[in-house]
């Protein structure tokens, strides 16, 4: 595909440090070439300064009267701008983002000059993060400054008082964006107020509303397939069945996993529940449970949490004893939860990839009566089209107004789903290519919960039913592995190498674990190389 000069955006960020620039850029781009397939890159001016002068420099290093230093960032702002220039010539190319602070009127107008330079008119917009609580500048300081190259080896507080310094350089000759600058921008102010101006174009609105999603509260996702479905069990795709008992008996854990797990915070984020442990079968001692419960006594509140489904009966029928009311439930403390939260919200958009002349088949019958539409898919699953019906492709389009209003909800949030769905959501999330989606190992049987950080996911996995309790089904596809040579930079285990349409359980990071194991996974987005200090 190429694109015209027209088609080009060059997004400038803009902020004192630790005021998440890197975040929201990596968000940017990783929305715009997954759902958009919209190539993008990062360029970031920490990388280049630390490449051409070092990584360990004194806060003084960044002080506007340090001769050396401005002259020096100059030149790694130079060197990121040109080779980001160099990156948008190329033919497809249509979005790049200069992360840097950028945080003087006289360095936007060199980049806004040095843009107009090329004679393809490429568009520009900056996008602002400001961030004056203390609080919050803190956190990012901790959680992501301490563990970039500038502070290996250097005792926490010196790191923490350097930074501060550092920040405190920049404040001094801070100039926020403004209408005078007469260039397009959005300011987000402390995560939660905008101010939009002077935004233009399908392109640029949609970035902008995208920013606008963001936010940096914790929260956690949970996904999960259905319960076994008849039609699993007979190994055909597709239709619209109800479970089965063993599908029935996992819709009861699930309700009591999301009542235990999700609903109630005090369960959250204890050490105990963040090993690996079979969720049904802990062995682990009371007293420590106890113990942990008193740590987060304070946490014991009514939390509102959201529940999807798709429309269709499978999910509706995993979902329903959450919000039965048998499942009311009354705190230790003496206070109720309303579990009316939890009702599921059918989504349309949440339905299984629709299979077409195919629905209703075995995989086995699809390659017997279309050996051709069979060898298609095995060939490039990501773009197949059933005959009548969708790819993975048309799904992924599907989900985008999904992915953004996950990306701004706030509570704990369960989608009951399907396989094709939930591994786009998964691939999404967890910085995978999506060519890489369709070959994500989602086993029945599994919570999977993601809990976003600063440039990627935590993922745990609970298994719900052990091995003996899963009825083997038909429902595996033949060769569902991607292909080696398409393979980019994931952990090959995170692939479903079996075929996981059956009963087994299986984490992130193994085959087939067949229950009992709960396993964590972390990943970073999609620019991996960038450590996010610009
Ligand atoms: P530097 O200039 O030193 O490279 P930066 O501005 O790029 O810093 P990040 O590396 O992106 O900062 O900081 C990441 C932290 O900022 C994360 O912990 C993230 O949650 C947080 N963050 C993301 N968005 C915002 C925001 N709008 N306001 C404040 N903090 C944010
Ligand atoms: O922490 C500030 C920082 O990210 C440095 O790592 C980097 O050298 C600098 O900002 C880039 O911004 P500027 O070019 O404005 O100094």
């Amino acid at each position: 595909m190429g694109s015209t000069a027209s088609d080009k955006l060059v997004i400038v960020m803009v902020g004192l440090p630790a005021t998440g620039k890197t975040h929201i850029a990596k968000r940017i781009c990783r929305f715009l070439s997954f759902f958009h397939d919209i190539p993008s890159q990062i360029f970031n001016v920490g990388d280049y300064r630390r490449q051409l002068c070092g990584a360990q420099l004194p806060a003084s290093f960044y002080s506007s009267t340090n001769v050396d230093g401005v002259a020096q960032r100059k030149v790694a702002c130079d060197a990121a701008l040109a080779d980001l220039m160099e990156y948008m010539r190329q033919d497809g190319v249509r979005v790049a983002a200069l992360d840097a602070t950028n945080s003087t009127k006289k360095r936007r107008m060199h980049i806004v000059s040095t843009l107009k330079k090329e004679k393809n008119n490429i568009k520009c917009i900056f996008i602002e993060s400001i961030c004056d609580d203390e609080a919050i500048l803190r956190e990012n300081i901790h959680k992501v400054k301490l563990s970039t190259p500038d502070y290996k080896g250097i005792e926490e507080k010196d790191a923490v008082d350097d930074f501060l310094a550092r920040r405190a350089n920049y404040d001094k000759n801070y100039e926020p964006v403004d209408d005078e600058d007469g260039v397009s921008y959005c300011k987000i102010v402390n995560s939660h107020k905008y101010i939009v101006h002077n935004i233009r174009g399908y392109l640029s609105l949609k970035i902008v509303h995208f920013v606008m999603n963001l936010h940096t509260l914790p929260r956690t996702f949970y996904f999960t397939r259905h319960g076994q479905s008849e039609y699993n069990l007979l190994g055909k795709i597709g239709g619209d069945s109800g479970l089965t008992p063993a599908g029935l008996e996992y819709a009861r854990r699930l309700a009591h996993f999301a009542k235990e797990e999700i609903a109630r915070p005090r369960r959250k984020d204890t050490k105990k529940r963040s090993n690996s442990h079979d969720f049904f079968n802990d062995s682990d001692d009371d007293d420590d449970d106890e113990k942990d419960d008193d740590k987060l006594v304070e946490d014991n509140e009514e939390r509102p949490c959201r529940l999807w489904t798709s429309t269709m009966r499978r999910t509706q029928e995993t979902a329903q004893f959450i919000s039965h009311k048998k499942f009311n439930h009354t705190f230790d403390n003496g206070e109720s939860f309303d579990w009316s939260q939890f009702r599921p919200k059918p989504r349309r958009n949440l339905d299984e990839l629709y299979a077409g002349t195919c629905d209703g088949m075995t995989y086995k019958e699809i390659q017997d009566t279309y050996p051709d539409e069979f060898a298609r898919r095995q060939a490039d699953k990501l773009s197949y089209r059933y005959p009548r019906g969708e790819s993975y492709m048309d799904v992924t389009l599907r989900l985008e107004p999904l992915a953004q209003e996950m990306e701004r909800i706030r509570e704990p949030l369960l989608i009951v789903g399907h396989q094709g769905i939930l591994r786009i959501l998964y691939a999404y999330f967890m910085g995978l290519d999506r060519k890489e989606a369709p070959y994500v190992s989602i086993p029945l049987n599994n919570v999977i919960e993601l809990t976003p950080h600063a440039y990627g996911c935590h993922e745990k996995r609970y298994c719900l039913m052990m091995k003996e309790e899963m009825l083997v089904d038909g429902q595996d596809e033949p060769i569902t592995s991607m292909p080696m040579a398409k393979r980019g930079l994931m952990a090959p285990g995170l692939y479903d190498v079996n075929g996981n349409g059956g009963g087994g359980g299986g984490g992130a990071n193994s085959k087939n674990n067949g229950g009992g194991a709960n396993n964590n996974n972390d990943n970073g987005d999609a620019n991996k190389s960038n450590n996010g200090d610009a």
